[in-house]
């Protein structure tokens, strides 16, 4: 696809195939991928000919798992959900409990698939979606490799989808890329992240590039700082077991943040296409200065949430009490960063970015702050200062744009007061439900791979970050948990701004 035609807004329907999801009892497939393929569903996106084949150790039948995935449909499609839509996707789920791990249990996995084939009329095209840890990826890939289920012929393909983390660290991403390629060309490999699904992520470019008075003013000459948040009010629900070997650095910043920052960042590109992105993205992830580990101890911070109030009255547990978490567990659940990107249009700029788990809110944003306008034409009036303008690109929820100006305060003296421009999408466009995953599943269904990530760009995410985890892990934390659930973070998050003068934006959610 080309960004400038989002695939998920097209009408014609995907190849035929069956999509195989390993670990399809996780919170992956109930909270992203089964509601996905529903809106594609409802959007007329997926073929006639399609099935999905559940793979987990859970001892279910279709009619179980069937049963698993609707328990909480409708909390994850919201208003969206359409009874008839489900019952049309619901007949094309099936299960098949699999030792993942016992080469014996991917003959059945093949015997399965051809009848499915048989079935469904899938004509040998299969979708394998590794919602399982990442290190199981490795022994899978073999595994189906050896089976034989890897091997395209002239009429039908086989791709994988690998989702994140994409390895521990650099080393293990460098060792896991050279690993699938004893079994897949890279070609067959779609390495996701689903940021890089998300219309208005795809929208920063638009809105940057689309523009033509943005581009005078996006570099350091008119701009302070930028701020990236991706703060969730959610705990780790089910997923303390991966969570405890993740943590929210690894979880979020090699791969989400890092896209946010990519787009925001960027050069113009010469088009839209893949390779042209790739490129300019990266450029921007070399340009980032690494960090010494004394950079480490002054622009990183780490958190994790003790239990407290969340907005909405509701009382929550620590982290340490959530199911699979050491109760000594030492894992972060709040990381914040100071970067800086060593090029000509960014020079002196920090980025900072945060994100955490039950935050005080769930959005996703950037605010980019311009440097103050000169006062000295107030200088004989009540003004004391103007405030910067802020531009703040709202990802999620309530996507949309705003801009505050400083405007005169009605009356005889002189006053200035912020303003506020703001544009919500749902009001020019409509509100069209997404998880993020509905093109990215569309276009791997139909073979391109213009939004998935290539194998540098997850290598030098991994290298930004990885001074940062050396220096956690030789040093651990001892003030854990040191955020109530339900604020925004350790104090030393705010620390990290106002040493530098600044301070974190006062984040409110439109009622959208
Ligand atoms: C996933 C992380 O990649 O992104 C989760 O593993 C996180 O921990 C999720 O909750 C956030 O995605 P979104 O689309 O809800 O912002």
């Amino acid at each position: 696809m080309s960004l400038t035609q989002s695939n998920y807004t097209q009408t014609s329907a995907a190849l035929p195939n069956a999509m195989v999801i390993f670990g399809a009892g996780g919170d992956l497939a109930k909270r992203k991928l089964i509601p996905a393929l529903l809106h594609l569903c409802n959007a007329g996106l997926l073929p006639d000919s399609f099935a999905v084949l559940g793979l987990d150790r859970l001892d279910l039948d279709d009619d179980s798992f069937r049963d698993l995935m609707g328990e909480h449909i409708r909390d994850h499609v919201g208003a969206a959900f359409d009874q008839a839509v489900w019952e049309r996707l619901i007949g094309r789920l099936h299960y098949m409990q699999i030792d993942m791990l016992d080469g014996a249990d991917y003959e059945r996995l093949r015997g399965r698939l051809s009848e499915i084939d048989t079935q469904r009329e899938t004509e040998g095209n299969y979708l394998f979606y590794m919602a399982i840890p990442p290190s199981l990826f490795p022994h899978v890939t073999s595994r189906l490799g050896e089976t034989g289920l890897l091997q395209e012929t002239e009429n039908d393909w086989r791709r994988v989808v690998i989702e994140k983390p994409f390895g521990q660290d650099l080393e293990s991403a460098v060792a896991l890329n050279h690993e699938l390629h004893d079994n897949l060309d890279e070609r067959q490999i779609y390495r996701i992240d689903h940021y890089l699904g998300k219309e208005t992520v795809q929208n920063i470019m638009v809105f940057r590039f689309a523009n033509g008075f943005i581009e005078p003013l996006w570099n350091h000459h008119h701009i302070d700082h930028v701020q990236l948040t991706v703060a969730e009010s959610v705990g780790v629900e089910h997923r303390g077991a991966y969570y405890e070997e993740a943590g929210a650095l690894r979880d979020m910043i090699p791969n989400h943040l890092l896209v946010l920052l990519g787009f925001i960042a960027m050069e113009p590109p010469n088009s839209f296409e893949s390779s042209a992105l790739r490129d300019e993205v990266n450029k921007v992830l070399d340009a980032i200065e690494p960090l010494s580990p004394e950079d480490v101890l002054r622009h990183a911070v780490r958190g994790q949430y003790g239990e407290g109030d969340m907005p909405s009255g509701e009382k929550v547990k620590a982290y340490r009490s959530s199911p699979g978490v050491d109760l000594q567990s030492r894992t972060e659940t709040f990381a914040a960063l100071k970067l800086t990107i060593d090029n000509w249009r960014w020079a002196g700029v920090p980025f900072y970015l945060r994100t955490g788990k039950r935050l005080a809110a769930q959005c996703t944003e950037i605010a980019i702050q311009f440097k103050k306008a000169p006062t000295v034409i107030f200088k004989n009036t009540d003004v004391e200062q103007v405030d910067p303008n802020m531009l703040v690109l709202r990802i999620q929820p309530a996507e949309g744009i705003q801009m505050s100006l400083g405007a005169k305060v009605p009356g005889p003296t002189m006053g200035v007061g912020i303003v506020n421009m703001d544009f919500c999408y749902e009001d020019y466009f409509g509100n069209k439900p997404a998880t993020g995953y509905e093109t990215l599943i569309y276009d791997c269904m139909n073979g391109d791979a213009t939004l998935y990530k290539h194998a540098d760009t997850i290598e030098k995410g991994w290298e930004i970050v990885q001074s940062v985890m050396d220096v956690w892990a030789a040093l651990p934390p001892r003030d854990f948990p040191n955020y109530a659930a339900g604020t925004w973070g350790p104090t030393a998050a705010g620390a990290l701004l106002k040493n530098d003068g600044r301070l974190w934006r006062r984040i409110k959610i439109p009622n959208k």
